[in-house]
């Protein structure tokens, strides 16, 4: 493929890309068998790399974290099944790296030697690599809609603190209405959509509704506790 060839990658708000893959842990239809639970697709570059083998072990060890989420894990390199099985066992009989040892990778691990999901995903970027994905991540809601993407290099690990505030993010925008303002952390104001109507508005800026505070009419923040926003997680 020529580096300036155009690539058309699936973008935010688009169904997922339907493709049915053989797993580590068997045969999968995406995103039909993750209905009603959100979905992190990501790809590595490689099996028996350590950059992506510091991610699966960071990535499995927040596997439970996850769940709790209502949000699963899948993964996927151009590399086949018994590489992957093979990477894998390693991982978890031989490999202990800052206190994660015995790490067992429970989530389906997906082959694509033909490249046929990566390409449908946009995770081959042969600028980057003409062989290997680069390191994307896909966050699906329970509809099957692309929420968030995130793309990076083949010489960075990725930040899994970082992918699980997205998923606390996205969710916390559906079940609330709100926006996040930058760095959000549960627990943080949320942001307010703009007043429906002046009067609104108006009380809003002279500080009549509770909790709202305004930095002018178009930047309004209300307090969102961080139990009531937990309370909310992996119901939407
Ligand atoms: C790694 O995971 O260490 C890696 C993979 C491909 C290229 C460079 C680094």
């Amino acid at each position: 493929m020529e580096t300036n060839e155009i690539i058309s990658l699936p973008r935010i708000g688009d169904k997922a890309p339907s493709f049915k893959a053989v797993t580590t842990q068997g045969n999968i239809n995406f995103p039909e068998d993750y209905a009603g639970k959100w979905a992190i697709l990501f790809s590595h570059p490689a099996d028996f790399t350590p950059v992506c083998t510091s991610e699966f072990m960071t990535f499995a060890s927040m596997q439970s974290d996850f769940e709790a989420l209502n949000t699963q894990l899948v993964g996927l390199s151009v590399d086949g099944l018994y590489s992957h099985i093979a990477w894998l066992r390693t991982i978890k009989e031989k490999i202990e790296y800052k206190g994660m040892k015995n790490v067992e990778v429970t989530f389906p691990l997906i082959e694509d030697i033909t490249m046929e999901v990566a390409n449908k995903y946009g995770m081959m970027q042969p600028g980057e690599s003409n062989t290997k994905a680069v390191r994307a991540v896909f966050f699906i809601d329970p509809k099957g809609i692309i929420r968030a993407m995130i793309y990076y290099p083949l010489s960075l690990g990725r930040n899994f603190d970082e992918l699980k505030r997205v998923i606390i993010a996205l969710q916390t925008a559906d079940n609330f209405g709100v926006a996040m303002p930058a760095d959000w952390r549960p627990g943080d104001a949320v942001i307010v959509p703009p007043a429906g109507s002046c009067g609104v508005a108006k009380d809003r800026m002279e500080g009549k509704e509770e909790g709202v505070k305004c930095y002018d009419w178009f930047f309004c923040t209300k307090e969102l506790s961080k139990e009531k926003v937990e309370a909310a997680l992996g119901k939407k």
